[in-house]
């Protein structure tokens, strides 16, 4: 018995705890009814009279340590909870920096919010793309100029299916793709990044963004045309912003123009972006040529259609004042950060 009572008392002190669960496990463990000590005073009932008394003391001591050591860890535990932290929390939080989308993606995506609500979807198409698509579909003739070196990024010259493969130099490519697929009546726009071969400036870039827009059915007329552009440029820039249609060639359009809206960043009054003049130009546009109709299997007789490519770049400069394509790729956060994005899904 004086054995196992000593074992016991080396036991209780060695006894490691930090929980709350531990602690309560030692208790019933040693402390408890049932627990060990307990059962030791009711063997200690049964021994004869003279060594009760001694191992009595033994056992009262084994009680009376296991007792402290149960407050001590009890004591220590509510210490731990109760200790300040190593941080302040008192201090005003650090707000999470927050980013926010590009002003090419809130250009592009006003952009589709003001077509939609006319009923344009929106169509995608390749980046990488032949020449059939880019260039000959469109109505370009062999020989153009467009399609020599200095223009287009060429990937594979001469493959056995489709002639070059290239970088679109223009999201029309889509127009093409959408027409063959789908019968009209079709009404799209199409956004998307575009390359050319030239030399990276203020003013020009070996990438940069488009917005194709199209609508193939019966009966679409020029004025459907200058309607929509002007509905367009007043939802964008604001009902004061007025519409300049310029007669222009293109060889997927016939007729062709420009479309030119008030400068924004001058007013009106002559400033660099638009060269002195009040005018700067967002869009090419005009009728779909006929040809382009037939090399997708449409009828021209039967259907006519308006088409336009707009520049997002362009489109943002009047709409946030930038004037350096560069910026749009340096990803400089001080850059960046200045467009606000909230409100935007
Ligand atoms: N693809 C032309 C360009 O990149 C822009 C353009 C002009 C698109 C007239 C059109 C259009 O759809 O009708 O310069």
């Amino acid at each position: 018995m004086e054995e196992k009572i000593k074992n016991l008392i080396t036991e209780v002190s060695q006894f490691k705890a930090s929980s709350k669960q531990e602690i309560e496990n030692f208790r019933l463990k040693f402390l408890s009814k049932k627990g060990q000590i307990a059962e030791l005073f009711e063997d200690l009932k049964k021994m004869p009279a003279d060594v009760k008394k001694q191992v009595g003391k033994s056992l009262n001591d084994l009680k009376q340590a296991a007792e402290t050591k149960f407050s001590d860890l009890s004591q220590k535990l509510t210490e731990t909870q109760t200790a300040k932290p190593d941080i302040d929390l008192t201090l005003p939080p650090v707000p999470n920096k927050v980013g926010n989308l590009h002003p090419l993606t809130l250009t592009k995506l006003r952009i589709i919010e003001i077509f939609e609500r006319l009923g344009f979807n929106v169509a995608d198409g390749p980046e990488i793309e032949d020449d059939w698509h880019n260039f000959s579909a469109l109505n370009f003739p062999e020989n153009h100029p467009a399609r020599e070196m200095q223009d287009t990024f060429f990937i594979e010259k001469g493959t056995k299916e489709g002639g070059d493969i290239l970088l679109r130099t223009h999201t029309s490519n889509v127009q093409i793709r959408l027409l063959q697929k789908q019968e009209p009546p079709v009404r799209a726009i199409m956004p998307g990044r575009v390359y050319r071969n030239e030399a990276i400036s203020a003013r020009a870039h070996c990438f940069f963004h488009q917005v194709e827009g199209l609508y193939v059915d019966r009966n679409v007329s020029f004025a459907d045309l200058k309607q929509t552009l002007f509905h367009f440029a007043k939802e964008m820039y604001g009902k004061d912003v007025k519409l300049r249609l310029r007669p222009s060639f293109f060889p997927f359009t016939e007729p062709s123009a420009e479309i030119d809206v008030t400068c924004l960043i001058c007013k009106g009054a002559g400033c660099v972006v638009c060269k002195h003049s009040g005018w700067v130009e967002i869009a090419g546009s005009g009728m779909v040529h006929p040809n382009v109709l037939r090399n997708c299997g449409i009828d021209p007789e039967e259907f006519t259609g308006f088409a336009f490519g707009m520049g997002i770049e362009r489109v943002t400069q009047l709409r946030y004042q930038v004037n350096d394509l560069r910026l749009y790729s340096e990803n400089d956060i001080r850059f960046l950060k200045q467009f606000n994005t909230e409100g935007v899904a």
